[in-house]
């Protein structure tokens, strides 16, 4: 029998569009599903890819299946069925073989993973898969961490299937069709780094693509609310800003959704979409780990708590007939500049909030010793995933400018474009605030881009606070950092200022 070049576990969706993903580039692979039936209904609507698949009842003919040093990516749910997985795995393997996990892991999970493997000898990789559905099938955005050997083993099929972007200008190499994949182009993996750093800038990926997905949101909030403009409307203008600086996937399919019809009502569809967002804890996660490191990515952690706030719909209809927001006032200024304004806040909120997460990502290798080549890690976002967008273009830029750039922020391009925009960016905000429309991103975003270009924070009188109340001590502008100081605070003597 022929032998499998790599295998995969695990055929909901992600899997099967991987598994012909990898197929259509030609590598014969196994596949394994938990209930037998899966698998054969799988690989039988699927005669004729030109790398083949092999259908697997059991582990051992799986393991049996494949080439050694065997290579198997699990796509399960992440956490317990993970490990489940893994154990079984180590089971029919042998030392040596590659254990990689696709799916949206915790990076701490996969260091401990990584280190529990080592330790039997097997060899383990946590890749990011980022691009739904039609990202796996066509070329996700690939971001493999874990075990360097094991990178090289699967460089070539991960090069391979991942979505292609040009080399010069980044943008999506696209027309991938079943069995004919887009060649040439720079592939949208690389390696990241090691044990959980793969999964880790997953997991930031995630917490940016909140933020996006939230700011897109507020965006919508405020033209309706405001100018009154209806879904189809904010579709329109959506679309076009899709072919300007937010060209993006996210304002793609938001432009999409808008002018969608609910085919029961024939009225708007987002309309009759219940306003109560679930999510499975990558944000979550990311603000967390922001909140653990002591980075700000208030952005990205606002982005969570509008849709945990979003969730209390009961409480929120109950509290609407209580509490009073101001008056609703007509706008009556220039409606045009007014869109254009919005487009602007959308875009320095997403730039602040990108920001955010290359920080956390700064702080993650630091504390975990990677190497993280930002630009490249841009230029993975570039195609494939969810974030994908024009502006991460100007990222990767910016880091080959500055590879220690200490935040976005800080790039010339990105200083002049939020210069040159903030007036509207606070125009936007300001009008949101009066109006009583809720911007929890934008509205952080811009109170982040303030905080951070002050150089004179009211933090001065907190550690005063903490001083008087709880001995913590301060340091003084006229002394050196790491100085600390204490008031005997309920000493009767201590200095007054003079009445
Ligand atoms: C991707 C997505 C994908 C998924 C997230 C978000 O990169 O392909 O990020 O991983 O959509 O898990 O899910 P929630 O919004 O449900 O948290």
């Amino acid at each position: 029998m022929a032998h499998s070049d790599i295998g995969l576990i695990g055929l909901a969706v992600m899997g099967q569009n991987l598994a012909l993903n990898i197929a259509d580039h030609g590598f014969p692979i196994s596949v394994y599903n938990r209930t037998a039936s899966k698998t054969e209904e799988f690989v039988a609507a699927n005669p004729a890819t030109p790398g083949k698949l092999t259908g697997c009842k059991t582990m051992a003919e799986f393991a049996a299946s494949l080439k050694k040093p065997r290579k198997a990516i699990i796509l399960v749910k992440a956490g317990a069925p993970t490990d489940a997985v893994i154990d079984e795995l180590t089971k029919v393997f042998e030392p040596g073989d590659i254990i990689i996990d696709g799916g949206n892991a915790n990076w701490n999970d996969t260091i401990r993973r990584e280190k529990e493997l080592k330790a039997k000898g097997f060899r383990f990789v946590g890749s990011g898969v980022s691009g739904g559905e039609e990202g796996a099938r066509f070329g996700p955005s690939l971001m493999p961490g874990g075990d360097f050997s094991s990178w090289q083993e699967i460089e070539p099929i991960w090069k391979a299937v991942a979505a292609k972007v040009d080399a010069k200008t980044g943008a999506e190499l696209k027309g991938a069709k079943p069995g004919k994949p887009v060649t040439g182009g720079v592939p949208c993996a690389a390696y990241i780094g090691e044990n959980g750093a793969g999964h880790y800038v997953k997991m930031v990926h995630n917490g940016i693509e909140y933020g996006d997905m939230q700011m897109i949101c507020e965006a919508y909030d405020i033209l309706k609310g405001t100018l009154g403009l209806s879904a189809r409307e904010i579709g329109d203008i959506f679309a076009e800003w899709n072919t300007g600086i937010l060209n993006s996937f996210l304002v793609e399919i938001s432009a999409e959704v808008l002018r969608q019809n609910d085919p029961v009502t024939g009225k708007a569809f987002v309309d009759i979409v219940l306003d109560t967002a679930g999510n499975k804890g990558t944000g979550l996660w990311t603000s967390v780990s922001a909140l653990d490191s002591g980075v700000a990515a208030p952005t990205i952690a606002e982005a969570v708590f509008a849709r945990y706030i979003s969730a209390i719909k009961e409480e929120r209809v109950a509290a609407s007939k209580i509490l009073q927001g101001p008056a609703k006032t007509a706008y009556t200024g220039d409606k045009k500049a007014l869109i254009d304004a919005v487009r602007d806040a959308l875009y320095c909120s997403k730039i602040c909030s990108y920001a955010q997460g290359f920080q956390l990502m700064d702080a993650a290798q630091k504390k975990y010793g990677w190497k993280l080549n930002f630009g490249e890690i841009a230029q993975i976002f570039r195609g494939g995933c969810i974030i994908r967008a024009g502006f991460l273009q100007k990222i990767t830029e910016a880091y080959a400018r500055d590879p220690r750039l200490a935040n976005l922020l800080l790039d010339p391009y990105f200083t002049e474009t939020v210069q040159k925009a903030q007036a509207n960016w606070r125009k936007v905000i300001a009008l949101a605030v009066t109006e009583g429309v809720p911007v929890p991103t934008l509205g952080s975003a811009l109170a982040y881009y303030d905080s951070y270009r002050t150089a004179v924070l009211p933090q001065n009188l907190l550690q005063g606070q903490r001083d008087y109340f709880g001995a913590h001590t301060y340091e003084r502008v006229d002394a050196p950092r790491g100085k600390f100081f204490h008031i005997d605070w309920l000493h009767p003597q201590r200095p007054q200022l003079d009445a």
